[in-house]
């Protein structure tokens, strides 16, 4: 585990903030009824834009970490101090409305109002929130606020919620209270992820089961282009809406009425279909099926120790991205073919719903410094900024964590 999020500095720290956000009220503040909770974020090895689709994904939970650190306030308001951006945020659980100036304050107000709908028993809470995994960078910390604060509310009530309500809660939340059609990869890798594993999922019935992951002397770089991201009113959605669109069509045209999105769909009965349908619609379509078929052979090729063949079939993935699904941006190219250039290099792919954000790579441990230096000063001398550079390796679900 991160060290900032062991020394006991810290923990003090944590608590001092709790006692000034609850001081006017109850002292409550005892090391007994405090709740400490980790929640990850995820980095999607293969299967992007799959989730929607019932198509599968091979996830990992990442070792960086929302960190809460809550109590029972004995009031209606829930409050939250965000120590890495020293911002105060206060609402009232009989007024849940959503905010459009503090963005980040709607993740939290989502998932407390599932809470509410769901009618368990809660009252108001304070908590301070923290964070070493980057914003808006592709590793899905949105995910890892909602199942934070969805775990934090579980522990401090006292609630038994089953792993998969709380996915349920989480993905609600950003559907209908925050704006953003997601499917459902980010909230069951943050709440499903394990410790070494990936996980493989069947979004067909929302199954997952794990995979050893042992990359031998590679390693999971994940390459932040820093270029900002806004998918709540972004194409994100539109992409949604062309793949519903060609299975429409596809069903009209083949008079298959069984069919209900494009992963019951194989290729050759797409290409039987190519000419009638318009180009952009078919290519939506062929990113889907093949990108199913490309997460299919990393599970194997993990499962064989084809480290080789991982670094390809991301190569194919990005392939894919670009031309076929079209979320790719000049940053997000410019990073993955120069650093398919270096030596050391298997393979690389944007991650995450793409327009921006950040790349997964394969990279040979003993020339991570080498390829961190060349990608940071091309990249600084095109873009004129300097990238960020982050190595994951799965970790388990959030939890909650004793000191
Ligand atoms: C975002 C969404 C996910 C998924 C990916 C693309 O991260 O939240 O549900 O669709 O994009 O694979």
């Amino acid at each position: 585990m991160e060290k900032i999020f062991n020394s006991e500095t810290e923990k003090k720290q944590k608590q001092l903030l709790l006692n000034k956000l609850i001081d006017s009220k109850e002292k409550l503040i005892t090391n007994n009824n405090i709740v400490n909770i980790l929640s990850p974020g995820r980095a999607n090895i293969i299967g992007e834009h799959t989730d929607y689709n019932m198509g599968f994904s091979l996830p990992i939970a990442t070792d960086k970490y929302k960190f809460l650190t809550g109590i029972k306030n004995n009031s209606d308001f829930v409050e939250i101090y965000d120590s890495s951006f020293k911002e105060y945020y206060k609402f009232s659980l009989s007024n849940i409305s959503f905010d459009s100036k503090v963005k980040w304050s709607n993740y939290i107000k989502g998932v407390v109002r599932e809470f509410l709908i769901n009618k368990h028993e809660i009252s108001g809470f304070s908590f301070v929130l923290d964070s070493n995994l980057p914003i808006g960078a592709g590793l899905s910390s949105s995910a890892a606020i909602e199942v934070g604060v969805a775990k934090l509310i579980e522990e401090i009530f006292h609630l038994k919620i089953k792993p998969m309500d709380t996915v349920e809660y989480c993905h609600s939340a950003e559907n209908n209270f925050v704006g953003v059609k997601c499917g459902y990869l980010d909230q069951i890798s943050v709440v499903f992820g394990k410790k070494d594993c990936a996980i493989f999922l069947d979004f067909k019935d929302l199954s997952h089961n794990y995979i050893p992951f042992n990359l031998k002397d590679y390693l999971i770089l994940i390459v932040d282009s820093k270029e900002e991201r806004n998918l709540s009113n972004t194409e994100y959605n539109r992409r949604r809406e062309e793949c519903n669109e060609v299975v429409e069509v596809f069903v009209k045209i083949s008079g298959n009425k069984e069919i209900k999105n494009l992963s019951e769909i194989d290729l050759n009965s797409l290409n039987n279909i190519k000419v009638k349908i318009p180009g952009k619609l078919y290519r939506r379509a062929r990113h889907v099926i093949t990108e199913n078929i490309r997460v299919l052979e990393t599970r194997e090729a993990l499962v064989k120790g084809n480290i080789k063949k991982i670094g390809n079939l991301l190569n194919g993935s990005h392939k894919s991205l670009r031309d076929d699904y079209e979320v790719s941006t000049e940053r997000l190219n410019y990073l993955v073919e120069e650093i398919n250039k270096i030596d050391g290099v298997l393979g690389a792919r944007l991650m995450g719903a793409g327009f921006g954000g950040n790349i997964i790579s394969i990279v040979k441990n003993t020339e991570l410094d080498k390829i961190k230096n060349v990608i940071g000063e091309k990249y600084a001398r095109k873009f004129n900024d300097d990238p960020d550079f982050i190595c994951c390796k799965p970790s388990d679900g959030a939890k909650k964590i004793n000191f």
